[in-house]
């Protein structure tokens, strides 16, 4: 299929993050039923993504993967039955090895196209193909060998006969090496979105921030891969779930729609606070998200106190985003021509909605660990 896949940045859920292995058919229909009750899937967050341990430890007689039984009793054409039936979208994992990184079977190097055929008759809609056991060629680089491995999974959802969207894990395997950035390059043409770096830290783990602005650190500057259909992905939205306070919270969010990364949220979404939902399901930031133009945020300028970060939308309007690294309250001055902007502006606040002019300069006061957002667009009637 030839269909254009991903024009704006993939948005839902995955276990992962809250759940890792211990996921269950019951969390996921669970956590489903929240997005749509919640009005999340509505918002747009509709693909719903079972990550690893979703398997039984070996695959059938005949070849082909299976659920674990006691884990999905319905197993997946069910689940992806139930998921279409929400109005939602059906994403699985494998990966490109010979096994997944939870020791399930993968679809490396032999089975990647009985695996799209059988994904195609559960009828999913994204593959999420990480790059554990991708086992050394004789006579390959091992980027030569995660490249052909990805290949041959695209070519197999190509003619699975299924609209698949296909996430790359294969960069964050190059991470810190000096192939990432060709990684990531071929990576834009086997998928429509790719895992760049580390994971984010699971639900429990003591330093989520720390890991937000890390992931954020190796996404804020990969700006020139990123258009329509690819997208640059520091992993998931942790938003409202345990370790983030409501700014860190609000400031993931802002920062992950500033650099139109997809917005796949892994927090419990049985338990999400009114404040984590205002902030997840913001439609301001995720309109700058979804912006159909497709560009990431450039970084204007950046400290060890503060980011400001700007990115131009298709209707002629700017995103800013101001980032406080710090632990206590700054505020922060913005000068339109450091955006790129000049004459009169309208400023709308992306957290409160409040709309101003300036010919000078955006102000606030931000909170700790907090980011300032705002949407711009060329105004009449500023009092000069
Ligand atoms: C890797 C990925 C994670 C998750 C786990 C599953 O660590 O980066 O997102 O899929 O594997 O084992
Ligand atoms: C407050 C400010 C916003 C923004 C957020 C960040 O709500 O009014 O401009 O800085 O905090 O959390």
């Amino acid at each position: 299929s030839n269909t254009p896949l991903a024009l704006t940045p993939p948005m839902g859920w995955n276990d992962w993050a809250h759940y890792g292995c211990d996921v269950t058919e019951s969390t996921v229909v669970a956590n489903a039923d929240a997005l749509v009750s919640t009005g999340l899937a509505a918002k747009g967050y509709n693909t719903v993504t079972v990550d690893d341990c979703w398997m039984a430890r070996s695959r059938s007689a005949s070849g082909h993967l299976v659920a674990d039984p006691a884990k999905f009793p319905h197993g997946m054409a069910w689940l992806g039955s139930y998921l279409h039936s929400k109005g939602l979208k059906f994403g699985i994992y494998e990966d490109a090895g010979t096994q997944t990184c939870g020791g399930y079977p993968g679809s490396g190097p032999n089975h990647f196209a009985t695996d799209a055929r059988d994904f195609a008759s559960w009828a999913v809609d994204y593959l999420k193909l990480d790059g554990c056991n991708v086992q050394s060629q004789p006579g390959m680089s091992t980027e030569a060998v995660y490249r052909q491995a990805y290949q041959a999974q695209a070519a197999a959802l190509r003619s699975s006969g299924r609209a698949i969207i296909h996430s790359v894990s294969a960069p964050a395997y190059f991470q810190g090496g000096p192939n990432w950035l060709s990684v990531i390059g071929w990576s834009g043409q086997v998928g429509q979105l790719w895992r760049e770096g580390a994971d984010i830290a699971m639900y429990g783990s003591g330093s989520r921030w720390g890991s937000v602005m890390y992931n954020y650190g190796y996404n804020k500057g990969l700006t020139s891969f990123a258009s329509p259909g690819n997208w640059n992905d520091p992993d998931f939205i942790i938003a409202g779930d345990g370790g983030l306070n409501a700014d860190e919270s609000r400031s993931q969010v802002a920062l992950w729609a500033m650099m139109a990364a997809p917005l796949i949220l892994s927090s419990d979404v049985t338990r999400l606070s009114s404040d984590s939902l205002a902030a997840i399901g913001n439609s301001n930031l995720i309109a700058v998200d979804q912006d159909p133009a497709g560009h990431q945020a450039t970084v204007a300028s950046s400290t060890s106190t503060t980011d400001v970060l700007v990115k131009q939308l298709a209707n002629g309007d700017r995103a800013v985003a101001v980032l406080n690294r710090t632990t206590s309250a700054r505020p922060a001055s913005v000068s339109l021509s450091s955006v790129g902007m000049s004459g009169c502006v309208r400023a709308k606040d992306l957290w409160t909605g409040a709309t101003s002019t300036t010919s000078s300069a955006l102000t606030a006061s931000i909170p700790a660990h907090g980011t300032a957002v705002w949407r711009l667009s060329a105004a009449n009637g500023c009092v000069s």
